[in-house]
């Protein structure tokens, strides 16, 4: 009876997310991704709607319907996801970027689909680094609370602590195990100033509810 009369834990602020792979072009026809299904973000989407929060999903392409109550930008490079976020990011309280970013792109690709010519003649791609969307909004003067995420493939509990230092950021969330892209459950590893804390196995949208409370409590706390 009494929480009914509590409000909810995000009333009135303003959430941005990024969510899913982004996609970059090789040709018209081809491009590389990666194995994000987007499941984690859209589901802390639709944790940060229920909890009041007004909330805008810059997202990759993913097969998922867009949750109840939120704004989605649909986007397909980490260039135009950088470009949507900065054109949202003003007057949002909070930003957090679960999308699986690609860090490069092809700097030689083809406006015509590449064709086979002989056999000794293979295309040879070039990359060229894509700008890093959480650590641009981080230093922003007047930024958002921050929380980022981490897909490690090991030494989960080094990598966390010291990629939240590296980010500037305040929360940052690791997958334990780098096998959850895809699935329906996951177990986070939550690492702020004060150390490290898990949430244990769950369904990702338990886990997207019990890790929008574990923010709204420290942005509670949190000068920015
Ligand atoms: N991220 C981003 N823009 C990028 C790359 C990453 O916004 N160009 C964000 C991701 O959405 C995630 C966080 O940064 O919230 C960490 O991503 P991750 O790939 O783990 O870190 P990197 O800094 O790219 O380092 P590395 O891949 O080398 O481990
Ligand atoms: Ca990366």
């Amino acid at each position: 009876i009494i929480a009914a009369f509590q409000p909810k834990l995000l009333a009135g602020r303003r959430v941005l997310l990024t969510a899913g792979p982004t996609f970059e072009p090789i040709d018209p026809v081809r491009g590389i991704t990666n194995l994000s299904s987007g499941k984690m973000g859209y589901a802390i989407a639709r944790a940060a709607r229920e909890a009041g929060a007004e909330v805008t999903l810059v997202s990759g392409p993913t097969a998922l319907e867009t949750p109840y109550g939120v704004r989605r930008v649909d986007v397909q490079t980490a260039q135009q996801m950088h470009d949507a976020v900065m054109g949202n990011v003003t007057g949002q309280d909070l930003f957090v970027a679960v999308a699986a970013v690609a860090d490069w792109r092809v700097a030689n690709a083809s406006t015509q689909k590449l064709k086979k010519q002989n056999e000794q003649d293979t295309p040879e791609l070039q990359f060229v680094q894509n700008p890093d969307i959480l650590a641009t909004v981080a230093a922003l003067p007047q930024r958002p609370y921050c929380v980022g995420f981490a897909a490690e493939s090991e030494n989960l509990e080094q990598y966390g602590t010291a990629k939240r230092i590296r980010k500037n950021i305040p929360l940052l969330v690791g997958n334990i195990g780098h096998q959850t892209f895809g699935r329906d459950d996951n177990s986070l590893m939550l690492f702020d100033d004060q150390g490290h804390s898990a949430l244990p196995r769950a369904d990702k949208q338990t886990l997207a509810r019990q890790l929008i409370r574990e923010i709204a409590r420290r942005m509670a706390q949190s000068p920015d």
